[in-house]
């Protein structure tokens, strides 16, 4: 016979069981000014709805501005009729004090629109960084702000003890949080040598909250390249957007969040960037829709989203239209050897030379082949299999840089840089040429 303890904790881990298979699949966005009476708005949550994505993080760094609170505005009040979700992800670099941001938090968690979640559906709050706080403050402000009622989701990379997951969630932290948000596991550290991505200490963080009754939400990213505002820097790239589907795909973790939908400035967007929002002279350079467009991504992201929620590995990954085969190529279009008028970012001795590409084919197609061409020359040639594939072809050439997809002898889809690779450049931009397969 079971006893009342072990029937409450049967009961505990089947309610969490359901919370935990939600997968809900979301993109970091950041907030910038929305001019009324765009559709700007609409667009954004349109876009991101017709990919999978269930709900945008708003990234709010400045919580009483005139242009963030009109711009929240106009998202709520769309996604209000939709179905798609809101909650805001405060972030504590640019804006410390966490009083400052309660009043946004009481002025829109009642909205049908906010994301909610966990046994209680509480509104989902999450963060960038922890900021300098400790636990105890985080419990003052979930009271304060909203009288306890929310389900606490921070990025707590940089908490003291957190590189120590199974102490740190025993701790108490584990008493305040009801999961957390990993960010700088997207992308490997990077260094003077090429790294792959990781999803080890993923997996620590996730078995450790789950051991907590906690939930992990883990970060998906293409690459990071920023040259603005003081600061020049480069995670990879390469192959790090599909070796880490296929990493959070065996993983499954809680809730995994795209970053991001919009970050020109760090150049792992996929949407549109607003002339509006974007006003940094030295961020339109080089990231933007015009030069760098980077919508080629987007369909693979859809096919991850999906194999994500009905839990398939990377062979499980499929087309979202009636396409046989999806998938995108991308380049530095610069050689990294090669010399650029500036500074070249932190980290860039682990970029690698290569003509990027990922695939996602159809169920029971087997005779297709991927040709890689790099400055008229063809650098490999790879049979496909169903799901998804990916390489870094290496060997770039300068030139112009396309891959075919063939059946036989005959090009079924094609996808075509629209820039040259050259051995030096004028801009030490590391942002990627993205080209989706048409
Ligand atoms: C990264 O992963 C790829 C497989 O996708 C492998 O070929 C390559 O050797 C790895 N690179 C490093 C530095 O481990």
């Amino acid at each position: 016979m079971l006893s009342l303890r072990s029937v409450s904790a049967l009961l505990a881990s089947a309610l969490y069981v359901s919370s935990a298979n939600a997968r809900g699949f979301y993109a970091h966005y950041m907030v910038g000014g929305i001019i009324e009476g765009t559709d700007h708005a609409a667009r954004d949550i349109d876009d991101a709805s017709a990919l999978g994505f269930d709900a945008f993080a708003l990234n709010i760094g400045a919580p009483n501005a005139g242009w963030a609170t009109g711009a929240i505005k106009q998202l709520f009040d769309y996604a209000d009729q939709t179905d798609f979700k809101l909650f805001f992800s405060v972030d504590f670099y640019q804006e410390s004090n966490m009083d400052a941001y309660s009043k946004l938090l009481q002025d829109y968690v009642g909205r049908p629109s906010y994301l909610r979640a966990g046994d209680d559906n509480y509104p989902v709050v999450s963060s960038f960084s922890i900021g300098d706080h400790d636990a105890a403050s985080f419990r003052k402000w979930k009271w304060e702000s909203l009288g306890d009622q929310m389900y606490l989701l921070p990025n707590a990379d940089n908490a003291p003890g957190y590189n120590n997951p199974g102490s740190w969630f025993q701790g108490d932290w584990g008493n305040t949080v009801d999961g957390v948000f990993g960010w700088e596991t997207a992308w490997p550290w990077g260094g003077n040598q090429p790294e792959n991505v990781s999803s080890g200490f993923d997996t620590e963080v996730l078995n450790a909250a789950h051991r907590r009754g906690k939930t992990y939400m883990a970060p998906l990213s293409p690459l990071q390249f920023k040259a603005c505002c003081g600061s020049q820097n480069y995670r990879i790239g390469e192959v790090n957007l599909p070796q880490r589907m296929a990493q959070l795909l065996t993983l499954s973790p809680d809730f995994v969040e795209f970053i991001t939908w919009n970050d020109a400035g760090e150049s792992h967007y996929i949407g549109n960037i607003w002339s509006e929002s974007q006003v940094d002279e030295d961020i339109k350079k080089y990231g933007n829709n015009e030069d760098w467009p980077h919508f080629g991504w987007q369909p693979l992201i859809a096919s991850f989203g999906n194999a994500y929620k009905h839990g398939h590995g990377p062979d499980g990954m499929r087309p979202q239209s009636d396409d046989e085969v999806i998938g995108a190529m991308w380049y530095r279009t610069f050689l990294s050897s090669g010399s650029c008028n500036g500074k070249k970012p932190s980290n860039w001795k682990s970029a690698v030379d290569a003509v990027n590409w990922a695939l996602v084919v159809d169920q029971g197609v087997t005779d297709l082949k991927v040709r890689v061409s790099s400055g008229g020359k063809v650098i490999s040639e790879t049979k496909l299999s169903p799901g998804l594939n990916y390489a870094a072809a290496p060997g770039i050439r300068q030139g112009t840089q396309k891959i075919e997809v063939v059946r036989g002898n005959k090009v079924v889809k094609v996808a075509k840089g629209a820039k040259k690779v050259t051995d030096g450049s004028e801009h030490c931009f590391y942002n990627f040429q993205v080209a989706g397969l048409e």
